[in-house]
């Protein structure tokens, strides 16, 4: 989405960049280092038009980029299902939601009214033909929760799951350790009341990362408009390599892929290093470049964690399983 597409649609009018950029900074220190008042841009118009100028813009092609490692039937199954937006802002998901699947039912659920504004007027201005409600229940929809169950705890996420009662929700939430403790609770409540997870996860069971000190996250590459770019870099905020969790969960089972790269180890000369988890526990791979084309080698080099895998077993080599990839 361009900025100035943004900016017209704005509850409070920025006199100079450097005003804006002065509200992006507040708004991004209360996301890391004042955590404890994070609540507080919620109920001023100048930090929710802040908030909605730089982090829409760079939030909305998140959605693009993970759909690429949702499986393909589930993407065909939840066109024109109703979106219910969770903790939506100014609309965020939604409007990426649109543009990727097309008509439909959009609830966003959302406690602050400033927020609440921003969101009307900015979706009136983009899809003046198609509804948006604020309040309301649907039917079969597809529960979103985007940089949003991060603020809330797991009993409330819960309780909106049970009172919307979805076929399916996503959850795309910050990378974090403290998010990803979080995430483990909602996902085995999740499993324990029937649901299926289809990402990242290739089963059920156990998550083999809750007794180590690291976390289950992805990484996505994101490119904005250009003025948007020109401002991240004159902030020094990066939002070109994104770090999140994303977890999708389905009432419908499908199928899904048992490996899926968990971590990018630092490449040596002649192999890359991944580990991975392989349904559900964690293993030590090596891919070895030699025979592969430049450009295979590049594609390869540049996986991030969240990839799904299809892999073929080499050989076992000193506790790290050498292996050739399928389907690349
Ligand atoms: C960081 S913003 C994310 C907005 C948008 N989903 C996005 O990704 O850009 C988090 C939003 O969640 C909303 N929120 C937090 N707790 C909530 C709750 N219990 N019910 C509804 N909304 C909530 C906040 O008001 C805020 O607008």
């Amino acid at each position: 989405m361009k900025l100035a597409e943004i900016t017209a649609h704005l509850i409070h009018t920025f006199p100079h960049e450097s005003d804006l950029m002065k509200a992006i900074e507040e708004i991004s220190r209360k996301f890391t280092t004042e955590r404890a008042k994070i609540g507080d841009y919620l109920k001023d118009e100048r930090l929710v038009s802040a908030y909605t100028a730089f982090y829409l813009a760079t939030n909305v092609p998140k959605l693009a980029s993970i759909m690429k490692w949702m499986p393909h039937e589930w993407k065909e199954s939840v066109k024109g299902k109703p979106l219910i937006d969770l903790g939506a802002g100014p609309g965020t998901f939604s409007l990426a939601w649109r543009e990727l699947f097309g008509p439909g039912e959009f609830i966003q659920v959302e406690n602050s009214e400033a927020m609440k504004k921003q969101a009307r007027k900015l979706w009136d201005g983009n899809f003046p033909a198609q509804e948006m409600k604020h309040t309301g229940l649907v039917t079969d929809g597809v529960i979103l929760f985007g940089h949003s169950a991060n603020e809330m705890d797991v009993e409330t996420v819960i309780q909106y799951i049970e009172r919307y009662s979805p076929t399916d929700i996503l959850f795309i939430e910050p990378g974090t350790p403290e998010f990803f403790a979080k995430m483990l609770d909602i996902r085995s409540e999740l499993i324990r009341s029937g649901w299926h997870v289809l990402y990242p996860c290739p089963k059920e069971s156990e998550c083999p990362m809750r007794k180590t000190s690291d976390w289950c996250h992805q990484f996505i590459h994101v490119s904005h408009d250009p003025e948007v770019e020109r401002l991240s870099q004159i902030m020094r905020l990066d939002r070109k390599l994104l770090p999140l969790t994303v977890q999708l969960f389905s009432r419908t089972e499908y199928q899904k892929p048992a490996e899926r790269l968990v971590r990018v180890i630092p490449e040596t000369k002649f192999s890359f290093e991944w580990e991975v988890c392989h349904n559900n526990k964690l293993e030590d791979y090596q891919v070895m470049k030699r025979g592969m084309e430049k450009a295979t080698e590049k594609r390869v080099g540049n996986l991030l964690s969240g990839t799904p895998l299809e892999t073929e077993l080499d050989k076992d080599v000193s506790g790290k399983k050498r292996v050739k990839l399928k389907n690349f």
